[in-house]
C-alpha cells in the first residue's frame, strides 16, 4: 500500500473525516494512560509564521509520548538553497513524520514524494486541511453532523476556503461563497464541487438559511504588500452583528485566527455569543493528535 500523507483533505475520504473528528472527541475527553508515540519525533518545518499549528504540533506530540522539532528555513540548509527532494531524504531517514507550512503548495507534495514517512500540510497558499478537521471538530461538537447543513464563507477565496470546498465534498454539506470580483477560488475547485458550492458576491446572499459562518483575514500571509488594495476591495465583506442576523437564529461563527478586529469580523461578533473561535484553536490540539495516531499507528502502520 501506499504511504498515506495528509496534504490535502482529499487524501482522506469522508468515513475517514468523521472517524477523525470522533477520535478527536475522544482525547479532548480522554488522557491516554500510555504513550502511544513514545520515542517517536515529528519535524516540522515552517516558511511562516504560526502560532496554533506549532503549539498545538508540538504539545500534540508530547502528550502522545514523543517530540516534536522545530525547523525554519532560515536557520536549515532549506534558506540556503538545499533541493526539497534532498532535504526530504535526508529529514525522512531521521524522523517519524514531517509537517510543513510553505508558501507555495507544491513544495509540500514533492517534499511528500521524496519522503519515506508521512508529510502533513500545515498550511499551503492553496490549502490548509488541519484547520479544517478542528472546525469541523467543533461543529459536529456543538451542533451534530453537518451533512445537509449550510456554511457560509465570507471574504477571500484563499488558502481556507478553498479546504472548505473540498470538506463540502466529503461531508456533504452545502457552501455558499461570498467574495469580491477577482479574489475568487480556483475554479477548477469549484467546478469539481459544484452539486455542493455555490459561488457569489454577496455576503447577506450567501448567510441567507446559514448554520455556520466563516471568515479569514483579507490578506493571507504573504499577501500582505496588497493589504491597502484589499482593504478597499473587501470593504462589504466585513462579517458584522447585521450579517450575522441575516444567518439562522442559532447559526455559528468560526474564524481560523489571527483575527483582525475591524476588517472581516468586528470585535462584537468575534467575542459575541454566537463565535466559536477559542473552542475552533483548542480543537487544532485534538484534532491533530487523532491525525498523528492514524498516520502513525493506523493507515501507515508496520510500514518502518
Ligand atoms: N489558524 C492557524 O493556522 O493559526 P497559526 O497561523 O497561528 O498556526
Ligand atoms: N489564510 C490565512 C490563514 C492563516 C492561518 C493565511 O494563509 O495567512
Amino acid at each position: 500500500m501506499n504511504l498515506r500523507h495528509f496534504i490535502c483533505l482529499q487524501d482522506i475520504d469522508g468515513s475517514e473525516f468523521r472517524q477523525l473528528i470522533g477520535r478527536a472527541s475522544e482525547l479532548k475527553r480522554l488522557k491516554p494512560a500510555d504513550e502511544p508515540l513514545k520515542n517517536k519525533v515529528l519535524g516540522m518545518i515552517f516558511e511562516k509564521s504560526s502560532t496554533r499549528t506549532r503549539v498545538s504540533f508540538e504539545v500534540g506530540m508530547v502528550q502522545l509520548g514523543g517530540s516534536a522539532i522545530f525547523l525554519s528555513p532560515r536557520d536549515t540548509q532549506l534558506g540556503r538553497g538545499e533541493p526539497v527532494e534532498d532535504s526530504a531524504r535526508v529529514m525522512s531517514r531521521m524522523v517519524d513524520c514531517i509537517m510543513l507550512r510553505t508558501h507555495i503548495h507544491e513544495t509540500v507534495t514533492r517534499f511528500a514524494e521524496y519522503s519515506r514517512v508521512p508529510v502533513i500540510n500545515g498550511l499551503t497558499d492553496r490549502f490548509h486541511p488541519c484547520q479544517l478537521l478542528a472546525d469541523m471538530q467543533t461543529y459536529f461538537e456543538l451542533r451534530g453532523d453537518i451533512a445537509s447543513k449550510t456554511v457560509a464563507w465570507i471574504g477571500d477565496g484563499n488558502n481556507m476556503c478553498q479546504t472548505y470546498i473540498q470538506a463540502a465534498q466529503l461531508l456533504d454539506f452545502r457552501l455558499h461563497i461570498a467574495c469580491p470580483h477577482g479574489y475568487e477560488p480556483e475554479l477548477g475547485l469549484i467546478a469539481a464541487a459544484k452539486d455542493h458550492v455555490e459561488l457569489c458576491h454577496e455576503p447577506t446572499v450567501a448567510v441567507q438559511q446559514a448554520d455556520l459562518i466563516v471568515t479569514d483575514v483579507w490578506a493571507s500571509m504573504g499577501d500582505e504588500g496588497e493589504h491597502e488594495e484589499r482593504v478597499k476591495a473587501f470593504g462589504a465583506f466585513r462579517t458584522d452583528e447585521a450579517l450575522m442576523s441575516q444567518a439562522s437564529a442559532d447559526a455559528l461563527f468560526m474564524h481560523c485566527l489571527p483575527a483582525h478586529r475591524g476588517e472581516e469580523v468586528t470585535a462584537g461578533v468575534l467575542e459575541g455569543p454566537q463565535s466559536v473561535v477559542w473552542d475552533e484553536a483548542e480543537n487544532r490540539l485534538h484534532a491533530q493528535k487523532a491525525l498523528l495516531e492514524f498516520l502513525l499507528l493506523e493507515s501507515n502502520a508496520g510500514r518502518s
